[in-house]
């Protein structure tokens, strides 16, 4: 068998012809990633090949060569621009992929600092790896004469005055600094400026870029400087060349902060931290923060900290001992898109599906990605059999992010998108909702996938909240006409379930108490429960604050509801020009499109048959409503109640009790459905649970104010 990744070779012969092929396949990825600037591979996959040479090498010292790509840094530059020697080399970084190399790097270290197990931790200046293109800019009696790409790391391409042109790029120092210094540091591209900039050229036909790095590689390369000018491309320092003058700090944090004070970016977090710990620590803060960023990295780096250790450290082939890059898993990757799936959701909208050749991507293996709807995927251009970029980010659904579009074959006739005419589980019509750009099924709960959907929202644990009532079993209810509609789950017996395979007596039972359990819930709650679309927990919420009971939302008069909020704001325009306190505006949030939806409906027949069944199984709260909810702006705040809980941003809670008292309400501790009003701030509790619960409306320091203000 061949050697591969996975099977290490263990005789020489084997061993040298894998490494031959190894080095033949990272000079040919490294020409297409760093010279091309078209990556065939993902980075992670690259890293692995480069892992597996570096072992090799590693197990059979006597197959090292001169010329293996683990003796020096990426390959060589491009013929478009003059060469450049640089003063000292651009090294690289070795990588780490897991905590066990973390502490192996801090074990060498410490070995080659001839520090003792009882020596206290290293520091460690901790900063983000950023994923865009090494630069060394030289600045000579602090002006900057000089700016090259890495090449390969002793002769780079000079694009000055492509450099010239980033903003973020001091032409003059702002600070005394060294007659000669070299400035190194990484030219990237923010999220938002790439995602703008291919919004653009995909208007004028032109190239889409794969992502960030790429177009910020491909900006920085051109040989008409304007065009890079037109870029918006970022500057990130992170050291300098040489370190032999005494002027500089003599700690890698220190030259940080000395680089800002020179009029360099500098980008956070950074933080000195102590040992493997304090390094483990860092990096787990910033895969948190990652998504959140501006722009994208691939990982953390690792410097010890004080410069006179790193100079002992010295460095190996291509890279310091003193620094670590710790690597996060590549949130995007290529792969082959294999088939677009429809999938029916609970209100009949079909949404494609990605099907997708299984790719490693942010940490696990992707084979189903979003494709959003129908004008997404015409505007992008997918089709089946593409190759696509997939995105996988933190704990959000992968997502197709484009094609790439140089690797459709010109003869590839492949067919474009449309959406199917009949509903792909019951074979109803289709239509599309212009309002929404979404198509959707009209079969309605007589389409199987939606009943399922149906069923399984009404069951959720924020909705009526049946334990045990899962996607498996819902399946089976269906698929077996056991149950057509909510109403039916109440009717079920203990026979009809057991009978089902794989259900056991006990579980049977199970969920037999918590269908039996699931009633007299609080309005708000079932009308979430009912799947009205558009109607969310915090819409079902602020339906039964208004109307407390379901004959009154079943027969309100929408017409003369929006006339009168139309009415009020209309009014409210008046009387803010006037500095006037505005009037309260009834449904507050709730719009045409909700309120469409809502008497849609409770006009069907249909629907109105199961909630008179599921009515008549008691799933409501059967304690009389309260009051309707008084309007705010009909007196002083007279015989309300309320209840404050929390720490308000910048009002005591004595004060906040005063200002209601002296308006005429009155202070209770505890929430009751007497209460008119809680006021919440942060880290409110059980008081604002309850609250939601019984659907009190619940104020914030705003809110109040605004009510107080409207008396
Ligand atoms: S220091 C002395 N720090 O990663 C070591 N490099 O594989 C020189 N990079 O091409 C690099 N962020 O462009 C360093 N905070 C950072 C970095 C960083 C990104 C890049 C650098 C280099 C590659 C090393």
């Amino acid at each position: 068998m061949a050697p591969g990744p996975g099977n290490a070779p263990d005789d020489v012969d084997q061993a040298r012809s894998r490494i031959v092929a190894l080095r033949e396949q990272i000079e040919h990825h490294n020409y297409s990633y760093y010279v091309l600037d078209a990556p065939e591979i993902d980075d992670t996959a690259f890293d692995r090949l480069f892992a597996e040479l570096q072992a090799l090498e590693t197990r059979f010292p006597e197959l090292v060569t001169e010329d293996s790509p683990t003796r020096r840094v990426g390959a060589r530059a491009d013929q478009g621009f003059a060469e450049v020697r640089h003063r000292a080399p651009m090294l690289s970084l070795a990588n780490a992929f897991d905590d066990d190399e973390v502490r192996g790097f801090d074990r060498r270290v410490r070995e080659g600092l001839g520090l003792d197990t009882d020596d206290p931790p290293v520091p460690y200046n901790a900063e983000l790896k950023y994923d865009g293109l090494a630069v060394t800019l030289s600045y000579e009696n602090g002006r900057f004469v000089r700016g090259a790409t890495r090449g390969d790391g002793e002769l780079g391409e000079d694009i000055t005055a492509n450099l010239r042109t980033l903003r973020a790029i001091p032409n003059r120092l702002r600070a005394s600094a060294p007659a000669l210094l070299d400035v190194r540091g990484e030219v990237l591209m923010y999220r938002s400026d790439f995602e703008e900039l291919n919004r653009r050229q995909q208007a004028l036909g032109d190239k889409v870029f794969v992502n960030p790095r790429n177009a910020a590689a491909g900006s920085l390369r051109q040989l008409d400087p304007s065009v890079t000018a037109a870029r918006r491309l970022r500057f990130l320092a992170y050291g300098v060349g040489e370190d032999t003058d005494s002027m500089l700090p003599q700690r890698q944090s220190a030259l940080l902060d000395w680089l800002r004070e020179l009029g360099f970016p500098v980008g956070s977090p950074r933080r000195v931290v102590e040992g493997v710990a304090g390094m483990l620590g860092f990096y787990a803060q910033v895969a948190q923060q990652r998504p959140a960023l501006s722009f994208d990295i691939d990982g953390v780096v690792y410097k010890v900290d004080a410069r006179a250790s790193q100079r002992r450290l010295g460095h190996v082939a291509r890279a310091p001992r003193y620094a670590l890059a710790h690597k996060f898993p590549a949130e995007e990757a290529i792969t082959r898109l294999l088939e677009i799936e429809i999938q029916v959701g609970r209100t009949g909208a079909l949404t494609p599906v990605a099907r997708l050749e299984p790719v490693f991507v942010g940490g696990t293996t992707v084979s189903n990605a979003t494709l959003h709807n129908e004008d997404e995927i015409r505007r992008k251009d997918i089709r089946v059999g593409d190759w696509v970029v997939v995105r996988r980010a933190g704990d959000v659904i992968p997502q197709v992010l484009r094609v790439l579009a140089d690797r459709r074959a010109p003869q590839q006739e492949l067919p474009s998108f449309s959406m199917p005419a009949n509903c792909p589980v019951c074979g109803a019509a289709t239509e599309r909702d212009e309002t929404e750009a979404v198509w959707r099924c009209v079969g309605g709960l007589s389409c199987p996938a939606q009943r399922k959907r149906a069923i399984l929202h009404f069951a959720q644990r924020r909705a009526m909240d049946i334990e045990g009532l899962g996607e498996k079993l819902v399946d089976q209810l269906v698929d077996r006409e056991l149950v057509q509609s909510p109403a039916d789950l109440y009717a079920i017996g203990l026979d009809t379930l057991v009978a089902l395979p794989r259900m056991a007596e006990k579980s049977a039972a199970n969920v037999l108490a918590a269908i039996d359990g699931a009633r007299g819930k609080p309005l708000s709650r079932f009308l979430f429960a009912l799947g009205i679309a558009h109607v969310g927990e915090e819409v079902a919420r602020i339906l039964a604050a208004h109307f407390r009971s379901i004959d009154g939302l079943a027969g309100a008069d929408w017409d003369a509801l929006l006339a009168d909020k139309a009415e009020r704001q209309k009014e409210n325009a008046k009387r803010r020009a006037a500095g006037e306190a505005p009037l309260a505006v009834p449904l507050e949030g709730i719009g045409p499109e909700i309120t469409a939806a809502v008497a849609h409906f409770f006009s069907e027949p249909r629907n109105r048959g199961i909630i008179a069944a599921l009515l008549a199984q008691g799933v409501l709260d059967a304690s009389p409503p309260t009051a309707p909810a008084a309007p705010v702006d009909d007196a002083a705040l007279a015989g309300r109640t309320f209840v404050l809980t929390g720490t308000l941003p910048d009002l005591t809670r004595d004060q906040a009790a005063e200002l209601i008292r002296a308006a005429g309400g009155q202070i209770s501790s505890s929430v009751s459905r007497r209460t008119d009003y809680v006021v919440a701030g942060e880290a409110a509790g059980s008081k604002l649970a309850k609250a939601r619960e019984l659907d009190i409306p619940i104020l914030d320091a705003e809110g109040l104010r605004a009510l107080l203000e409207s008396k």
